[in-house]
């Protein structure tokens, strides 16, 4: 059964204010391009093409108007609101009918990953997901994540959110696949001591289930933060490093959508042709071009 995916980009964006105020810290810039590009494209070379897009109310607006039917990148977006940012696990709630009996992936709209054969990693991993699969990734400050613990065989036996002493430096990053009972499980879940239905209680129902599985995103990656204005710049100066020294774009949804053959060339050009006017567009024209050689 295809898996169905949800870009979670609700919060109030409270460390990031004033420039959150107006507008969802998602729609923010990374280098070129709106921060919700980058879990997008994480979930297309998954090969997800059936992706809800969960935000608040008065924002729900502003991404129909950024990505709508998503029909133009071969893929079906369609969007839900969060009436109050009451945690990551409510995505399930909200995103039942959607994912309805089959798996599911969701991505935090605030994470940018980059690395080495990364669609690789995750075609391997989508691929009949029992259970849950996290990815894990090694930071120089664990106590602000869902931090996890393996014992010596590599197993996963305990995460905590946002432990005082962290057991280990490896976050688990903002990245989930699940098994179809993710929505009964969520449905199960009680608020936590900060008021939310935490991501964290949904994974460790299946660590005591002994299902839940934790792979190891090395230090060849790059898993950036976004949540602060140092990180959000930081997140955009690595970005745009990478791409002026490569001459690539990182999370160009155009040339993903082209690569994994969810469009043509034909339609590829003619998204950049529409937006011309910018280095970006430029170089979805320019990509659409060399593919079709
Ligand atoms: C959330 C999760 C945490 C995870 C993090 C990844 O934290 O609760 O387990 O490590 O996302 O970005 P939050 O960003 O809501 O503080």
């Amino acid at each position: 059964m295809a898996v169905k995916g949800i870009v979670l980009a609700g919060g109030r964006g409270t460390r990031l204010h004033p420039i959150t105020v107006a507008v969802s810290k998602q729609l923010l810039p990374v280098s070129d391009k709106p921060m919700i590009y980058y879990p997008i494209s994480v979930l297309m070379l998954a090969g997800i093409r059936d992706i809800l897009l969960i935000s608040s109310p008065d924002q729900v607006p502003n991404f129909v108007r950024l990505l709508g039917d998503g029909a133009q990148f071969g893929l079906n977006i369609t969007y839900a609101a969060q009436e109050s940012p009451d945690g990551i696990a409510q995505a399930f709630l909200l995103g039942a009918d959607h994912i309805g009996g089959g798996p599911a992936a969701l991505i935090l709209g605030d994470n940018i990953f980059h690395g080495p054969s990364f669609s690789d990693v995750l075609e391997e991993n989508v691929r009949d997901v029992s259970g849950c699969v996290l990815f894990g990734y090694p930071v120089s400050d664990p106590g602000r994540y869902g931090v996890g613990e393996t014992d010596a065989s590599g197993r996963l036996i305990s995460i905590e959110e946002k432990p005082e002493r962290p057991r280990s430096n490896r976050a688990v990053t903002g990245l989930y696949f699940y098994d179809n009972d993710v929505i009964d499980i969520a449905k199960n879940l009680r608020p936590s001591g900060r008021g939310e239905l935490e991501i964290t209680d949904v994974n460790l129902a299946y660590v005591r289930q002994g299902r839940a599985r934790l792979v190891d995103l090395g230090r060849g990656f790059a898993w950036l933060d976004t949540g602060t204005p140092e990180a959000l710049l930081q997140a955009g100066q690595y970005v745009q490093t990478i791409e002026l020294r490569q001459g690539v774009r990182i999370a160009c949804l155009e040339e993903v959508a082209l690569r994994m053959g969810f469009i043509d060339a034909e339609q590829c050009h003619r998204l950049g042709a529409a937006q011309a006017g910018s280095g970006y567009g430029q170089y979805v024209m320019n990509i659409a071009s060399s593919f079709r050689g």
